[in-house]
């Protein structure tokens, strides 16, 4: 295909860059994307512990839901992990926090999965606001692949928090909604 880009111009993420321009990550946005990847990775841990929990209340379709769910935890650390290397910073890993291991009902997990994203949701928009301040173009647009998979992981933790409530004390209706959940499937990309 026939480009208009100047020889010293590029496109990066189908955003055009002058060469030169796109310098190393500051130290400051490098810690700071280690950071996410240290909370994506710590948001895989939370969501397997719940598919833990799940398992052992025979629960097996929001036990699918949360190992799914922390599969894709697992994607996001790496989007990052790669987004720094390409950049030629230095990925260093800390230390995960435990999670939670106990919950007073599915309704409570579900909950707490939905208040963990919200966190995220926040650390992501704290993040892009750095990248924003330091004119780090590519990062910007790598975190915006981020700001709109939130909106998606918000809503999808608060559909089931609010199926939950419907449902109640109402077994049968427990286990219709965990036949359902238990029908998500991974995503390709
Ligand atoms: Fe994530
Ligand atoms: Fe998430």
């Amino acid at each position: 295909m026939e480009t208009l880009l100047s020889p010293d111009s590029f496109v990066y993420n189908n955003v055009i860059l002058v060469k030169g321009a796109m310098t190393m990550l500051s130290k400051r946005l490098e810690k700071a994307l280690n950071d996410q990847i240290v909370r994506e990775l710590e948001s895989a841990y939370v969501y397997l512990s719940m598919c833990a929990y799940f398992e052992a209340q025979n629960l097996r379709g929001m036990a699918h839901w949360m190992r799914l769910q922390a599969q894709e935890e697992l994607k996001h650390a790496m989007k990052i992990f790669d987004f720094v290397n390409d950049r030629g910073g230095r990925v260093e890993l800390g230390p995960i926090a435990k999670p939670p291991v106990e919950f007073k009902s599915p309704l409570d997990a579900f909950q707490k999965a939905l208040a963990h994203e919200q966190k995220i949701t926040q650390s992501i928009h704290d993040l892009y606001d750095l990248a924003d301040d330091e004119d780090d173009y590519p990062t910007e647009v790598m975190l915006q692949w981020f700001i709109e998979e939130q909106v998606e992981e918000e809503k999808s933790a608060s559909e089931v928090v609010e199926q939950l409530k419907l449902v109640g004390e109402n077994g049968a209706g427990l286990m219709i909604l965990d036949q359902k959940l238990g029908q998500r499937e991974a995503e390709s990309s």
